[in-house]
C-alpha cells in the first residue's frame, strides 16, 4: 500500500490524462455495457484501508466509461460548458492546496485570487468596479444570494432589519418575474421566504422575453427579476427599456444571466446586452460559459453593503476588522477555493480569449440552425446566442430523433418543450467545439432526424 499523497496524485493525473486523450473521438453518452459496469463500484464498505492508487484505478476502470462526455467537444445538452486547460490544472492545484476559502486567515492566496478575479470579471463584463462579487456553487445559489441582498436593501429602506427580525410582520415585498423565469429563480425565491407562487408574473413574447408594456407599476418595495439568456431560446429581456423605469420607481432589479451574462464580454452582442449593467444584481455561472470545472457560480451586487449585510456571519473568532473576506459575499462559510479556477481561466484566455470563445460558440449555433433548416427541419427560436431549438416533424418524431441522436453517440443534445411543442435543444457552450465537430454532429442529427421521420 502506498499512501504517499504524490503517488495518488500522479496516478490520478495519469488516469485523467488517459481519459482526456482522444476524448473527441469517444461516444458522448455511455453505452449499456458501460452503465452496467457501474455495478463493480457498488461494493460493501471496506472493513480495512485500501491502497489509494487501486481505489483510483477502480474509479477510472468503471467510472470513466460511464461519464457523460461533457468535457469533450460534442456535448450540447442543457447549458453545460467544458473545462479550459488552465482551469483544469488549477483545480488540481486548488485541491492539493485544500484551502478553506471563507476567510483570509485560512487562505491568503484563495482570498487574493478571488479579489483579483472579481476585479477582472467586473472589467470584462464592463460593470461598475465597486460591485461586490461572491464565488458560489452555481447560478441557483447566486440567484438566492442576490435575492437576499435585495431583501435586505428593500426592507432596510423601510427601517426593517430582516437578518435580525426575519420576515414575520415585515413590510411586504412584491416580486415580479417573467413568464419564462428560470426554475432556479423560483427555487431561490422560495428559499428566501418569498414563495414560488407569491409572485406577479408578466407575459412573455414568442422568444420568452418579458413584454415591457405588460410590466405592472413598480414601486420601492418591488424586486423585479429579468433574464439574460432564456434557458431554451437564449433570448434577453429588453434591459434598457425596462430597467430605467424600474429604477426610477425605486425597485431592485435582478438579472439571472447564468450563461447570458458572458455575452457582455463580446462586443458582437452589445445590442443584446445593452443596459444589462444598469441592474442591481446579477447571477452567472463560471462552470457554464467560462468553462471552469464544477461547481462555480458568481453573484454580483452593485450594493456592496446590502450583500455584505445579507451574508455576513459574526462570531467572536471571526475577524471583523478585515477589509475583505470572501465569506461576506456567499451563503457558505467553509468552502473550496473555486476562485482559483476562475483566475486561471481568465488569465489564460485573456479578454480576447473569452470574447472569441463566446463568439465561436454562437457561430456554431447559427451554423446548426441554418444547416438543420436547409435539411428541412424547423427552427423554433431566433438564434441570437448559443441556443438552438429544432423540431424534427411532430412531437413523436422529434422525441424519436432525439433518442436516435443520443443512441448514435456522435453528439448529445436533449429534449425540451417550447411553446407547447417538443423540441431538441442544442446548446453550444464548450471552448472545445470545432467546425469539424459541428459537421460530424450535423451529419448525425440530420441522419437521425430523417430516420425518425421515415419510421
Ligand atoms: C438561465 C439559468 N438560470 C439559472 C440556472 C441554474 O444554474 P445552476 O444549475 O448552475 O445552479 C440555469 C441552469 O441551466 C440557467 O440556464
Amino acid at each position: 500500500m502506498n499512501t504517499e499523497p504524490t503517488h495518488a496524485l500522479k496516478k490520478a493525473v495519469d488516469l485523467a490524462s488517459e481519459y482526456l486523450t482522444g476524448i473527441g473521438d469517444q461516444r458522448v453518452g455511455p453505452d449499456e455495457h458501460s452503465l452496467q459496469g457501474l455495478a463493480s463500484l457498488d461494493i460493501e464498505l471496506p472493513e480495512a484501508p485500501q491502497d489509494p492508487g487501486s481505489v483510483l484505478g477502480e474509479l477510472h476502470a468503471h467510472g470513466s466509461p460511464a461519464t457523460i462526455v461533457s468535457a469533450g467537444p460534442r456535448y450540447y445538452g442543457f447549458v453545460i460548458g467544458g473545462v479550459v486547460p488552465a482551469a483544469l490544472g488549477a483545480s488540481v492545484l486548488a485541491s492539493a492546496w485544500d484551502q478553506n476559502t471563507g476567510m483570509q486567515v485560512c487562505t491568503p492566496v484563495g482570498a487574493k485570487l478571488e479579489e483579483i478575479s472579481s476585479r477582472w470579471l467586473l472589467d470584462l463584463l464592463r460593470f461598475d468596479p465597486a460591485c461586490g462579487v461572491g464565488f458560489v456553487t452555481g447560478a441557483t445559489v447566486a440567484n438566492f444570494t442576490a435575492i437576499c441582498a435585495a431583501r435586505h436593501r428593500l426592507l432596510a429602506n423601510k427601517g426593517w432589519d430582516v437578518e435580525q427580525d426575519g420576515l414575520f410582520d415585515a413590510p411586504t415585498i412584491r416580486v415580479v418575474v417573467g413568464e419564462q423565469v428560470h426554475a432556479s429563480v423560483k427555487k431561490a425565491l422560495s428559499l428566501a421566504g418569498f414563495g414560488r407562487a407569491r409572485v406577479e408574473t408578466v407575459a412573455a413574447d414568442d422568444q420568452g422575453r418579458i413584454i415591457p408594456s405588460e410590466i405592472p407599476n413598480l414601486d420601492d418595495m418591488t424586486l423585479l427579476c429579468l433574464q439574460a439568456g432564456e434557458v431554451n431560446s437564449g433570448a434577453f429581456d429588453s434591459f434598457t427599456e425596462i430597467i430605467g423605469d424600474a429604477k426610477n420607481a425605486g425597485a431592485w432589479v435582478h438579472v439571472d444571466g447564468a450563461f447570458g451574462l458572458w455575452a457582455r464580454s463580446c462586443a458582437e452582442f452589445d445590442a443584446l446586452t445593452e443596459g444589462l449593467n444598469l441592474a442591481d444584481s446579477w447571477a452567472a455561472d463560471a462552470h457554464k460559459w467560462l468553462n471552469v470545472p464544477y461547481d462555480s457560480g458568481l453573484v454580483i451586487c452593485r450594493d456592496r453593503e446590502a450583500i455584505v449585510n445579507a451574508m455576513t456571519i459574526k462570531a467572536p473568532y471571526l475577524d471583523d476588522k478585515s477589509p475583505y473576506e470572501p465569506c461576506w459575499f456567499t451563503p457558505e462559510l467553509s468552502r473550496r477555493a473555486r476562485g482559483t479556477e476562475v483566475y486561471a481561466a481568465l488569465r489564460s484566455l485573456g479578454r480576447s480569449g473569452v470574447s472569441d470563445m463566446i463568439s465561436r460558440c454562437c457561430g456554431h449555433a447559427r451554423r446548426f440552425a441554418s444547416q438543420l433548416e436547409t435539411a428541412g427541419f424547423e427552427i423554433l427560436n431566433d438564434v441570437v446566442l448559443n441556443q438552438v431549438l429544432v423540431r424534427f416533424g411532430d412531437d413523436q418524431q422529434t422525441r424519436r430523433a432525439i433518442e436516435l441522436i443520443q443512441r448514435d453517440g456522435t453528439c448529445w443534445a436533449g429534449g425540451t418543450t417550447w411553446q407547447g411543442k417538443h423540441a431538441m435543444r442544442i446548446s453550444v457552450s464548450s471552448w472545445a467545439t470545432t467546425d469539424d465537430d459541428v459537421t460530424a454532429s450535423l451529419e448525425a442529427m440530420i441522419r437521425s432526424g430523417r430516420q425518425a421521420q421515415a419510421s
